[in-house]
């Protein structure tokens, strides 16, 4: 028998509905999601400094740091934890590897949202099954997806990084846009025309958004 089936969920003696009172406000996922460069952490990072000021708990869970901690790769584990620990839980890039650096994300933003903070999650999550498992794990309403809807050529103009000039000389592979899929989402909670407008009003829209579905008091 597999052991992990004798792990048992264990009741928590302060109730998220606890917390949230605490708050006044509700927990909840804001998965901003597109490409590389479209502007998901400035967004998320404006967005939570407008929370921020308004006494709204927050958190950011962004793609590049949680790629240096919880989701480390294998370079990065190398020297701390060995050769084989480092490939066998070290993450890169493959579908697979995505796969679970977005299920692990998911995992830790639902803590918060049961912690009744508002985490906002900058990953440029290109499957549309992966984000879709996040948003199954999470009770209705509690995934709010929203896709930074930036046109792949002015990502590549930003390019901040320099990543899209190295992936169209092949020095790096796999990069969403170039030469692997970016799968738009079908039914977000709201698109953002990110390429017309500034960061803050991006997220004064959201902002309200959050307001008249009662996830923040108006
Ligand atoms: N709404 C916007 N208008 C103009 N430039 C933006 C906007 N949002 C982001 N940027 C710029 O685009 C670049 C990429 O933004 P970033 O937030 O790092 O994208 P991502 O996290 O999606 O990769 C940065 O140089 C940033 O300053
Ligand atoms: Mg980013």
């Amino acid at each position: 028998m597999n052991n992990d089936t004798n792990v048992t969920w264990h009741e928590h003696r302060v109730s998220r509905d606890m917390r949230e009172a605490k708050n006044n406000h509700k927990g909840c996922v804001i998965w901003f999601t597109g490409l590389s460069g479209s502007g998901k952490s400035t967004i998320a990072n404006t967005l939570d400094h407008m929370l921020h000021q308004s006494n709204i708990q927050t958190v950011v869970l962004d793609g590049d740091n949680v790629r240096h901690g919880l989701n480390a790769g294998p370079g990065m584990l190398q020297d701390t934890h060995g050769e084989e620990f480092a490939k066998r839980f070290g993450l890169g890039f493959s579908a697979i590897d995505r796969e679970e650096n977005i299920r692990r994300i998911g995992a830790v933003a639902e803590i918060f949202t049961q912690t009744g903070v508002i985490a906002l999650t900058a990953f440029i999550s290109p499957y549309r099954i992966d984000r879709d498992k996040v948003r199954n794990t999470l009770k209705q309403g509690d995934f709010i997806e929203i896709f930074v809807d930036t046109p792949i050529e002015v990502c590549e103009q930003r390019d901040p990084k320099g990543l899209y000039k190295k992936a169209r000389a092949g020095e790096i592979t796999g990069f969403t846009g170039i030469d692997d899929p970016y799968e738009k989402p079908l039914n977000p909670e709201l698109v953002l025309s990110a390429a017309e407008k500034t960061p803050d009003m991006l997220a004064a829209e959201i902002i309200g958004f959050l307001k008249n579905n009662n996830y923040i008091r108006g």
